[in-house]
């Protein structure tokens, strides 16, 4: 038996929780599995606290959730080539050409607005597990917000205008191209490493189309738009489209700012968010410290997306 200790992300957010006490031996039990399912349904994201740093431990973690998926972009690099770490995806930045972007006066590497991943596919992942390999001294923290807080957070005149809507979506890491909640002054200095690759490899796909707002199983109100990737507004001229796709998403930058939790990566540290639910985002960092993150995909569907007739 696990004696879990769980407490919240930080005080006065319903998203997110601390947990303390999960072990690898500890996770073949039945019970705490369903335990920690519940909490994540609930919470919809859960921090391990004092985790060994293995990608063993962190395959263990993610099945709790539901299977492993493999990214869907072949030029995405993997840790590993053994089976038993299928999906393990390895986000790692060089100093010496890794990305970087310039946010009003500051020069940031590993910067990403707020997402949620895989919004160019039909399907949407059911979350996703994070650990952090490589620390840089600042920055590169991981950011998080919940989509059921913003649609309440959002103002009355936009929730009513966006619910009912299909936001459009393409595969665009060329971080140059964002065209929603670009911060003042943004600009892309260089691309990374295989921000060409991704972007040849899905240059002949449709759009992908998900729902701005959906309704969980258990009644909330989600409002899941990705400011990143976002191309506009299904059936909706560039001028209707565009004005409310560009309101809901600053407004979306705005209420962050209070709602959002901000993870500070530790060694010992994994992370699984909700991506039905969930947006998640990174601060930025010196682009002369080296950072390398962990991911895995869990599979899953909610069933609301679907590709852009051709
Ligand atoms: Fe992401």
């Amino acid at each position: 038996m696990t004696d879990l200790t769980v407490q919240p992300a930080r005080e006065g957010l319903d998203l997110g929780a601390r947990v303390r006490g999960v072990t690898l031996a500890g996770l073949a039990d039945e019970g705490l599995r369903t335990e920690l399912v519940a909490l994540f349904e609930e919470r919809g994201l859960l921090i391990f606290e004092g985790v060994e740093p293995s990608s063993e431990m962190q395959v263990a973690i993610s099945t709790v959730f539901g299977p492993l998926k493999d990214h869907p972009s072949k030029a995405t690099p993997r840790v590993g080539d053994g089976d038993d770490l299928l999906g393990v995806i390895e986000i790692r930045h060089d100093p010496a050409k890794g990305g970087m972007v310039q946010v009003g006066d500051q020069l940031l590497s590993q910067w990403l607005p707020w997402h949620f991943d895989h919004c160019y596919n039909d399907e949407l992942n059911r979350a996703g597990v994070l650990r952090s390999v490589e620390i840089p001294s600042e920055g590169g923290r991981t950011g998080f917000v919940d989509g059921i807080a913003l649609y309440d957070a959002v103002s009355p005149d936009i929730r009513e205008r966006i619910e009912g809507e299909t936001v459009r979506y393409a595969m665009d890491v060329i971080l140059e191209n964002l065209e929603y909640a670009r911060p003042d002054g943004f600009t892309e200095v260089r691309q990374s490493a295989q921000a060409q690759g991704v972007m040849d490899e899905y240059a002949d796909r449709p759009l992908a189309l998900h729902p701005a707002v959906w309704t969980r199983d258990t009644g909330e109100k989600v409002l899941h738009v990705s400011p990143w990737m976002a191309k506009g507004i299904a059936g909706r001229s560039a001028e209707e489209g565009d004005g409310l796709l560009h309101a809901v998403c600053d407004e979306i930058v705005a209420a962050a700012r209070d709602l959002s939790y901000f993870h500070q990566w530790t060694p010992t540290d994994m992370v699984v968010w909700d991506n039905w639910r969930v947006l998640h985002s990174v601060s930025g960092m010196p682009p002369d410290q080296p950072r390398c993150m962990h991911r895995t995909t869990i599979a899953g569907d909610y069933g609301l997306g679907r590709f852009e007739a051709v």
